[in-house]
């Protein structure tokens, strides 16, 4: 891990870390790392396998022997768990949830560890997630902590939603971002917080264009390619 370049991307749900990753990864060609997919695709399996959320002697071997993997097909992800396509299914709100409350256990998070530090490979990685720069790549070349007022991360969902057919009220999607905020930066382990080094950007009046911008000038002005 010593000599691949990391960048991280951290944040609460609905900042724009997603879009922001995949556009550096593609300009870079670097590797990606979707952390929250990790822990969603743990959430669907233990959901798939009727484990209690706090049965956490079932839930930590699940996570170390987690039988997922990441495959590359014509420029988007495919997520393959026990041998069926997810990429979907862990995208839905519930398993948004669940992923929040597993992830608040301790050994779950440490038995994820290993297999998320696996992702920084050669050219180099960008990093996706609530604890990238503090805690699974703490030593990364350059950390970004990207973040937007929930009113506004509230919205946007809202617009993705509607544009996939799905009857939705903002309201709903308000209360659930700020419940899953709360359980993510109130948990005692790998808290979702800046890292104190992170260069934070705000995108509550940003388009991702402009975040990429911001982003991408970091990344020159400090030489990583
Ligand atoms: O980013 P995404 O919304 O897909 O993540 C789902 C959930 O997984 C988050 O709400 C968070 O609780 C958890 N997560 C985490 N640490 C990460 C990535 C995601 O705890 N590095």
């Amino acid at each position: 891990m010593q000599n691949i370049p990391v960048i991280t991307v951290d944040g609460p749900s609905g900042a724009g870390k997603g879009t922001l990753c995949l556009k550096l990864s593609s300009t870079l060609r670097w590797h990606l790392l979707d952390s929250g997919a990790i822990y969603r695709v743990l959430a669907l399996a233990a959901l798939h396998h009727d484990i209690p959320l706090d049965d956490v002697n079932a839930l930590v071997p699940l996570a170390s022997g987690l039988d997922v993997s990441f495959e590359s097909v014509n420029g988007t992800t495919k997520i393959v768990l026990e041998g069926e396509d997810v990429t979907f299914d862990i995208r839905n709100e519930n398993v948004g949830a669940v992923a929040s409350t597993i992830a608040a256990i301790p050994p779950v998070r440490e038995a994820l560890l290993r297999r998320q530090r696996s992702f920084a490979m050669s050219p180099g990685l960008v990093a996706d997630g609530r604890d990238m720069g503090t805690v699974v790549f703490d030593n990364a070349d350059l950390k970004f902590y990207l973040t937007a007022s929930a009113e506004v991360r509230a919205e946007r969902r809202f617009i993705e939603l509607k544009e996939k057919g799905h009857d939705v009220k903002i309201s709903r999607l308000l209360t659930d971002i700020k419940a899953r905020d709360d359980r993510d930066i109130n948990r005692s382990n790998a808290p979702l917080k800046a890292a104190d080094d992170a260069i934070i950007i705000d995108s509550s009046t940003l388009d991702a264009v402009q975040v990429f911008d911001i982003a991408m000038k970091e990344v020159l002005d400090r030489r990583l390619v």
